[in-house]
């Protein structure tokens, strides 16, 4: 069975004393959770307070993107062995603002998902489609290659410690969440992939994510859906009321 995953994107918001605000209520409101994985990504700035601050909770820290190289000289980079110094355990890697915005190939995004794991550090890979994409009836190839590019060189047994989080870029920021439906089928869809790239069984224990506009009133009906995982939220992680709305989704009261 794959236990459920919720986690934050803080992207690049919060102040050191506004991250520690938020995860104070955070705790707070999440002292009780079970059976679920919660875990926040602040930017790099911020996460060494929130490692402070969350010390004895369930609450588990990643990170936003990190260098495939242990050290070296890489001006302004932050390597996997920096992220793990910090306690964080998850990493989300090759989002669709870094693609669009800074350039990541999927070759550099592969170099990422595999140090991440060389270095005991999950990496939350990030897939998904374009509107223009969809609306060319393009979203399973360009998923195909996203994750097949991302997933390249990796043996089975470390891909089930391996996350995939399916991001139509269309739904993040914009208020329009893919319908449980829409995302239902994609999610089977990479699914499907997974098992033909690594086996039926490895396919199966790997948690697929959604991403794209999760909110308090939608989350129950992505949770419902058999190949969603879990939910990878934006905006709603930095209102603590919202994320703990989410967190506790109904099927964990069932
Ligand atoms: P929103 O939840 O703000 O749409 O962002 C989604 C996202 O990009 C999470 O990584």
């Amino acid at each position: 069975m794959r236990k459920p995953l919720i986690v934050g994107n803080w992207k690049m918001y919060q102040t050191t004393a506004q991250a520690v605000a938020l995860v104070e209520r955070l705790r707070a409101l999440l002292a009780e959770i079970a059976g679920v994985d919660v875990v926040v990504c602040p930017p790099f700035t911020a996460i060494q307070v929130v490692a402070e601050t969350l010390q004895g909770s369930r609450i588990v820290l990643g990170a936003q993107n990190m260098h495939w190289e242990g050290e070296g000289a890489y001006t302004g980079e932050v390597s996997p062995v920096m992220l793990t110094d910090l306690g964080c355990h998850y990493v989300i890697l090759g989002h669709s603002e870094r693609r669009q915005y800074f350039g990541e190939t999927d070759l550099n995004i592969n170099r990422k998902v595999r140090a991440a794991l060389r270095h005991h550090l999950a990496p939350i890979l990030c897939v998904g489609e374009t509107f223009a994409e969809r609306e060319e009836g393009r979203t399973f190839p360009v998923v195909e290659g996203q994750l097949r590019g991302g997933l390249s060189d990796i043996p089975p047994q470390a891909g089930e410690g391996t996350v995939v989080a399916y991001e139509p870029v269309w739904a993040i920021g914009t208020g329009h969440t893919a319908t449980p439906e829409q995302a239902a089928t994609v999610h089977a869809f990479i699914r499907k992939q997974l098992g033909e790239l690594w086996g039926e069984a490895a396919g199966l224990a790997v948690r697929i994510l959604y991403g794209g506009s999760v909110k308090p009133d939608n989350i129950d009906a992505l949770m419902a859906e058999p190949d969603i995982d879990g939910v990878l939220v934006g905006g709603a992680s930095l209102k603590p009321d919202a994320f703990a709305r989410i967190v506790h989704f109904e099927k964990v009261h069932r």
